[in-house]
């Protein structure tokens, strides 16, 4: 008999599904092999390999800096973690906004160089013929419209975007026009939740919102955060199911003060050598 419990590589096709039939997605980011198994054992849907890096995995003060050499890196460690997601690739700042052709050399490298199945770009209206471009030739691409960090400082800073009608527009504007670039799956990022829950009705491609309400089609959080793995800045939106850093801690200062104190490692650590060959040895 058919197993139809039997887990089947996450598509497109699969999460558009989901999205008509009103089953949630689920999408965590993911930087290395480690973590990335536990994820895709653990059943999540889609795995993000994103710019988010620059800040918690590089420790850059956010992810304009990030390179497609950084990207392509994680997303190879990722992949190889990675058996059933479907796994995102997100393309750094100024990877795709100097060409379209520069545009879909960048896009095509994540998947030929990196295994991933889809890529991810920020922006709205004014990107949406730079998305058909990629989408045209082959390549699944998730959007990225709200706050979208790469492009913070023009924003004035993290703020909430889409508040007052010029910007709820925009957003609405752009969420349609990408829609209609081709673009497989849409994350909104700090945008008002009713505002998000408006989008995710017009359009049919799944939303996933991450600061943009219960309402969206999926969420997304960046696993540190998910993990607490920080002890400094989380963000309003973020949850911290678990408080990992203090444990970490603890596990750290113990290792280091056994050490110190010859208590570790122990005999069922080592490994032995015979009495003979050690007297040989000293002869
Ligand atoms: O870079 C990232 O991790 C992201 C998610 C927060 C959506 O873009």
């Amino acid at each position: 008999m058919e197993d139809t419990n039997k887990r089947i590589k996450v598509t497109p096709q699969i999460l558009k599904e989901k999205k008509a039939k009103g089953e949630k997605i689920t999408m965590l980011t993911a930087y290395d092999y480690s973590i990335a198994s536990i994820l895709d054992e653990c059943g999540l849907d889609t795995v993000l390999v994103g710019d988010s890096l620059g800040n918690v995995v590089m420790g850059y003060n956010g992810t304009v800096p990030v390179t497609m050499e950084e990207m392509l890196h994680h997303c190879r460690a990722v992949h190889n973690g990675v058996k059933y997601a479907l796994l995102i690739g997100d393309m750094p700042f100024m990877s795709y906004q100097i060409s379209k052709e520069e545009a879909k050399r960048n896009a095509g490298r994540f998947l030929k160089e990196a295994g991933c199945d889809a890529v991810k770009l920020e922006g709205g209206v004014e990107m949406a013929d730079t998305f058909a471009e990629i989408v045209k030739i082959g390549i699944p691409l998730v959007g990225h419209i709200g706050l979208t960090p790469q492009t913070a400082t023009a924003l004035g800073g993290y703020k909430v975007q889409g508040k007052d009608i010029k910007s709820a527009q925009y957003q609405l504007d752009s969420a349609i026009a990408l829609e209609q670039a081709g673009v497989t799956m849409l994350v909104m990022e700090s945008v008002p939740d009713r505002l998000a829950e408006l989008i995710t009705k017009k359009i049919s491609i799944p939303t996933i919102g991450i600061g943009a309400g219960v309402n969206c089609d999926g969420q997304v959080l960046v696993i540190n955060d998910l993990l607490g793995l920080f002890n400094k800045f989380v963000p309003k939106f973020s949850k911290q199911y678990a408080n990992l850093y203090p444990l970490i801690e603890e596990a750290v200062k113990s290792y280091i003060n056994e050490v110190k104190g010859s208590k570790f490692p122990q005999e069922e650590h080592t490994f032995k050598i015979d009495d003979e060959v050690l007297a040989k040895l000293k002869k």
